[in-house]
């Protein structure tokens, strides 16, 4: 019995060894220790046994079972390894560098803006700069829009709480209140109570108003501002320049127009249009591309500018929509989401 023992003892070893899956592991288990596995089997034999022989026959039985047992432990844990393993995949050494990504790229929001104040700059603009953080009178009072403008309502505009405090945003009253900017106009205050005339600013930047986010709309987006402040300064300048910078954007067969409309920090007022038919995914024949006009003399006013003296022109548009009509971009969400497959496209 000892022999035929140790003989099935060997035989485990041998064949648990070269288990590789659970059911291999299973069958192997179940003729071995089942109900009609052979140690069960041998078990079974122990009434035949004589009585003296039995209490020494048994601890070898138990001893038998016991290393079957640990036999049949091992090969599972080596099954489990060996699954675990095959869901990793191939191991990973973290000393390696990293797959090379290639150089990254602008973002298409970027490359417009950069584009547009590349050619302001050469017609003598330069890039000026304000807070995204404005007060009532540099977004609003000091052009010329009144308290009653539906601009200003809390329904349009992000209103910081009273206690909020930028101590690199100055209020001109201690009693205003902060809020994000609603347009880059606010730039054109700030720039004009820095220095006198002549001025020539692009301010490109962030805005927020009150949107709910969709596929035209963003609570918070993109504009650009233009101010030229000089003496005799007409309409036509101002057409001349957004002549200048469609075509230069878009090509040399653009035109633009304008229609009347209203702002309170110009007069007269225009809305700017432009031709759209080599634009990609627009069907009309003009889009509407942004607001302009001549400055306003209450708001050279405001500045302590002479309106006698100084005349301008002023205008504002989105980025978001430039950059949309000139890569055909149908969702302005995409700017916003940063999934490389999107921006990769500008690359
Ligand atoms: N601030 C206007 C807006 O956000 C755009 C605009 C219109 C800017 C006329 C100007 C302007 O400078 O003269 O819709």
């Amino acid at each position: 019995m000892q022999e035929i023992l140790s003989a099935l003892v060997g035989k485990a070893t041998t064949d648990l060894a070269a288990l590789k899956t659970r059911p291999e592991f299973e069958a192997a288990k179940a003729r071995l220790v089942g109900p009609n596995g052979e140690l069960t089997g041998l078990m079974k034999q122990m009434g035949a046994v004589p009585k003296d022989q039995r209490p020494a026959l048994g601890k070898l039985i138990n001893e038998t079972k016991g290393k079957i047992s640990e036999l049949l432990d091992g090969a599972l844990r080596l099954i489990e390894v060996g699954e675990l393993q095959s869901q990793l995949g191939p191991a990973v050494d973290p000393t390696l560098p990293s797959p090379d990504l290639g150089p990254g790229t602008f973002h298409p929001l970027t490359l417009v803006r950069e584009e547009m104040c590349r050619i302001l700059r050469k017609v003598g603009f330069t890039v000026a700069d304000g807070p995204e953080v404005e007060t009532e009178y540099y977004c609003f009072d000091a052009l010329n829009t009144p308290s009653d403008h539906p601009a200003r309502d809390a329904q349009d505009t992000f209103y910081l709480p009273d206690a909020a405090r930028f101590g690199n945003v100055t209020k001109n009253n201690p009693d205003e209140k902060y809020l994000l900017r609603t347009h880059t106009s606010s730039v054109q205050i700030r720039t004009m109570l820095k220095g006198a005339p002549p001025i020539r600013i692009v301010s490109p930047g962030r805005v927020y108003r009150r949107d709910t986010s969709d596929a035209t709309h963003s609570a918070n987006f993109h504009q650009l501002e233009c101010l030229y402040v000089d003496k005799k300064v007409t309409v036509r300048d101002l057409k001349a320049l957004l002549d200048y910078i469609f075509t230069s954007l878009l090509g040399k067969d653009t035109k633009t127009r304008f229609r009347p409309h209203y702002f309170s920090y110009t007069e007269p007022s225009f809305e700017v249009d432009l031709t759209a038919h080599h634009l990609p995914k627009v069907k009309k024949e003009w889009i509407e591309i942004g607001g302009c006009g001549m400055v306003d003399p209450t708001v050279f006013e405001a500045v302590g500018y002479d309106p006698e003296v100084w005349t301008g022109y002023a205008f504002g548009m989105g980025l978001e929509r430039l950059a949309m009509l000139l890569y055909g971009i149908d969702d302005i969400r995409y700017f916003y989401q940063n999934d490389l497959r999107f921006l990769k496209q500008f690359a």
